[in-house]
């Protein structure tokens, strides 16, 4: 996938502190710097025996800080000036007396001094590893209530196999869950921030038999990408899906197959919702009925004809329950046309009753189905036409997400 903006250009500090995790915090090092985060390392002397500053240097291209009182080039006291230009200190691994040190407000080596200089605004993000008896223990639960009640992030720790051998909470987070956690923080106070918002993602399956569907080519990366850019502007997210992609960390999923189930989850899910993006292709027809047995073939020539009837229209029946009083106040779908794609995606705008539409060209190699990139055009309800050029799914959801808050900020 493309840019993970959220990241681009913050400053992160990167407490590294000293368990078998460490390995993990390379991983989470380098996807932070891929993704445009500016990364300062500080390592306590326990991670060191882990793992040399190098590896850091190394990914960071920055120096890695492990001495409480080195001297910076501009002659800043180290502790200070790390504090004050992270926009995010994310401490991982976190072990049990990094945890204890920092509910107890000490300052005993470079990590600990940091987090205590940090500004209250700044979030701190810890991702505590350790023994499943350690992280139990009375003392560090104690620890965490304490540092939560203070407002510090926690992801994890995940249940499952630790160094010693044994099974049980204390694991660190996986790397994505942990850079996911931290893409959520910087989102928040963004744009999309106290905003609801449902996404449909994927092509309906409607069955002819238990082993038989009839569906589309659709593989939901638009949808998914919609869903991963709303959550990162500081929306509350929910992904209706009929694909089974790896899930977006901090996102609600609910899985459907067809049609029906589809309409059956964007109703409840819309009813309090904010906005509404309909990605999802939805079939148009379904199999009149569904064969209880799978259907066998009879003689050696003869077909089948299957009877198909419509499907319910998911953007009809939303628009039914707006008029009801309830729902998102603002819509947008899709229009996959090959031809005549300003003309239909404007008759579709209207009779959809959309707020926006993202029309695109499915019969272009570079866009629609199953791609990373898209080509769209958004037409919107109050005439504007913006034609995007070629470009990755996410940046197409970007897209998407300022020409609702446009219209948002127009309507009121
Ligand atoms: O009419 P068409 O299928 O091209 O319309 C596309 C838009 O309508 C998409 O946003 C799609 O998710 C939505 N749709 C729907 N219910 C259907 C068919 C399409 O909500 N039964």
């Amino acid at each position: 996938m493309a840019t993970i903006k959220v990241l681009e250009n913050k400053r992160i500090v990167l407490g590294v502190t000293g368990g078998i995790a460490v390995y993990k915090s390379a991983t989470i090092c380098s996807r932070l710097v891929q993704a445009g985060a500016v990364v300062d390392v500080v390592m306590t002397e326990a991670a060191q025996e882990f793992v040399t500053p190098l590896t850091f240097q190394a990914l960071t291209h920055r120096p890695v800080h492990t001495d409480m009182f080195e001297i910076t080039a501009r002659q800043n006291i180290v502790h200070i000036s790390l504090a004050d230009a992270a926009n995010l200190l994310l401490i991982a691994p976190a072990t049990a007396n990094t945890i204890a040190k920092l509910a107890n407000g000490l300052a005993d080596n470079l990590l600990t001094a940091v987090a205590l200089a940090t500004p209250a605004p700044t979030p701190i993000l810890l991702a505590p590893a350790m023994e499943t008896d350690m992280w139990l223990h009375p003392a560090t639960q104690a620890n965490m209530e304490k540092l939560r009640g203070w407002g510090v992030n926690v992801v994890g720790p995940a249940e499952g196999r630790l160094a010693s051998g044994a099974m049980g909470p204390g694991r660190m987070a996986e790397p994505d869950e942990v850079v996911s956690m931290a893409r959520i923080i910087l989102a928040r106070n963004r744009d999309l921030a106290g905003q609801r918002v449902v996404v449909t993602a994927g092509g309906t399956r409607e069955a002819i038999d238990p082993v038989r569907y009839v569906s589309n080519h659709s593989s939901g990366k638009m949808g998914y990408a919609i869903a991963e850019v709303a959550r990162d502007r500081g929306a509350q997210v929910i992904l209706i899906t009929t694909v089974n992609r790896p899930e977006p960390f901090g996102v609600e999923i609910v899985q459907v197959e067809s049609a029906q189930q589809m309409l059956e989850a964007v109703l409840p899910a819309t009813r309090e919702a904010d906005i509404l993006v309909m990605a999802a292709a939805v079939a148009d027809f379904r199999p009149k009925t569904m064969a209880e047995q799978k259907i066998k073939k009879k003689g050696d020539t003869q077909g089948l004809t299957l009877e198909m009837v419509r499907n319910p229209d998911i953007l009809a029946e939303v628009a039914n329950q707006k008029l009801a009083g309830y729902g998102p106040h603002l819509t947008v779908g899709f229009a996959a046309e090959t031809e005549d794609l300003i003309k239909n995606a404007k008759s579709k705008l209207k009779r959809k009753k959309l707020d926006l539409i993202a029309a695109n060209n499915v019969a272009a190699a570079d866009a629609g189905f199953a791609v990373d990139t898209n080509r769209v055009t958004l037409l919107a309800g109050d005439g504007s036409i913006e034609e995007l050029p070629l470009m990755s799914k996410i940046e197409v959801a970007e897209k998407i997400f300022d020409a609702v808050l446009r219209l948002e900020q127009a309507n009121g």
